[in-house]
């Protein structure tokens, strides 16, 4: 569905990413972790065309999109949502939410059923659908966030630390919330730095460094590789 390949980004003539390949099918989830400043939230913009890429593709369910405007990516299927989880402030809830179907060519009834699946989820969103969105907490407007995601259906979700704001308790039913969503076919990429909590909800895992892929695995050998990378740093740092 997703197919990032040789991937090569930054801003003005400084270099940020090189290299990176990726590749999330329907209905899979890939983590990807790494330090501040690694290059995650570069590499979310690039492929979703906030940032133009210098080298390296990105496709689409076969389409090429490299490059493409935010808003064309956007009607090709791909959606971001960013990790200070921008909605629209001064709108209610029930427009922010109905912000997610410009992006979406649907009838009036698949709002509708998406709208009751998402207040099912998080019935926060339907006791406050007439309250300004600039009220709600961070955890509230980040749930309102991947409403909106939610209802635009896309077919690939990239969602920046959902946790960013957001009280930690908060972060398992997010996370399941995607697993299901991820379910329906949609592929799904989770940057996120609570690697232990968000590593069950996921099928593949990728750490960056330095702009660079420093490893990818199953999200099932996450713990054990990176403890073994983590050991091959020492032992070459012991021996400088
Ligand atoms: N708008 C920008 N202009 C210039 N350099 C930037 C810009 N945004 C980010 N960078 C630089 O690019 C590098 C990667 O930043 P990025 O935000 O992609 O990292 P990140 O992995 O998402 O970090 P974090 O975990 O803090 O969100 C950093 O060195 C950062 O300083
Ligand atoms: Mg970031």
């Amino acid at each position: 569905m997703l197919e990032v390949s040789n991937l090569t980004a930054g801003y003005g003539d400084i270099p940020v990413l090189r290299d990176i390949s990726l590749r999330v099918n329907a209905g899979e989830i890939l983590l990807i972790g790494g330090e501040n400043g690694a290059g995650k939230s570069t590499l979310m913009r690039a492929i979703a065309g906030f940032n133009k890429p210098t080298g390296g593709s990105v496709m689409l369910n076969g389409v090429e999109i490299t490059g493409m405007a935010p808003e064309k990516a956007a009607q090709a299927g791909l959606r971001l949502v960013l990790d200070n989880h921008r909605v629209f402030p001064e709108l209610t809830v029930y427009d922010n939410l109905r912000m997610g179907i410009a992006a979406r060519r649907s009838d009036r009834a698949g709002f509708q059923n998406s709208l009751e699946e998402i207040y099912a989820v998080f019935p926060i969103l339907k006791e406050k659908t007439k309250q300004r969105a600039r009220d709600l907490s961070g955890g509230q407007q980040q749930i309102l966030a991947l409403g909106q995601a939610f209802i635009a259906q896309p077919k690939v979700l990239l969602c920046d630390e959902p946790s960013m704001g957001v009280a930690q308790m908060l972060l398992p039913p997010i996370l399941s919330f995607l697993r299901n969503w991820a379910k329906s076919g949609t592929a799904v990429v989770i940057v996120e730095q609570h690697l232990k909590i968000t590593q069950p909800y996921t099928d593949n895992a990728m750490i960056i460094r330095r702009g660079e892929v420093a490893l990818a695995c199953a999200s099932v050998d996450l713990d054990k590789r990176l403890a073994q990378m983590h050991e091959a740093r020492t032992q070459s740092y012991a021996q400088v």
